[in-house]
């Protein structure tokens, strides 16, 4: 069912028109506030706590990571949905004493964060 959930979900964010991503300041601060203190400001996974998780955390901006998320548009929008790492992220913040408050995301948050992303990660080389 989840998977069922992300794949429309996915197709909701392709369908919908694309819009400036200098203007996502909502996308922003989400990203800001919930996932930069791993990923890092630039996405590089250069934030405070990367390399306090094994795996650590990694770089979105490369190669790779670009071809997997043209292959794969759902793939941010999973990885808050479907936590594929189980307790990784929780356990890290916990043991580092970062607390995220738990967050009830709404369709258009999601969207707003997955375009924010993604339009920094196509810009960044
Ligand atoms: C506690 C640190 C931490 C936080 C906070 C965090 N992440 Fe991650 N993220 C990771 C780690 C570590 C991995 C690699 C996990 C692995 O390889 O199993 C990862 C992987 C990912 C991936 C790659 C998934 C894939 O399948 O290729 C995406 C996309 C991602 N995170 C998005 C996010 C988003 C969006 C947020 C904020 C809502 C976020 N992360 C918050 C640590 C974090």
């Amino acid at each position: 069912m989840k998977t069922a959930f992300v794949a429309v979900l996915g197709a909701l964010l392709i369908a919908q028109p694309a819009m400036s991503f200098a203007d996502n300041s909502n996308g922003k601060n989400l990203y800001v506030q919930r996932c930069a203190v791993c990923h890092g400001a630039d996405i590089k996974g250069t934030g405070p706590l990367a390399h306090k998780s094994n795996p650590p955390t990694p770089d979105l901006t490369t190669s790779a990571f670009k071809q997997r998320l043209h292959e794969y548009p759902g793939v941010i929008v999973s990885s808050i949905i479907l936590r594929p790492n189980g307790n990784l992220i929780p356990k890290t913040l916990k043991e580092n004493g970062v607390k995220i408050p738990p967050h009830a995301w709404s369709v258009k948050e999601l969207r707003d964060l997955h375009e924010y992303m993604s339009g920094v990660i196509s810009i960044k080389r």
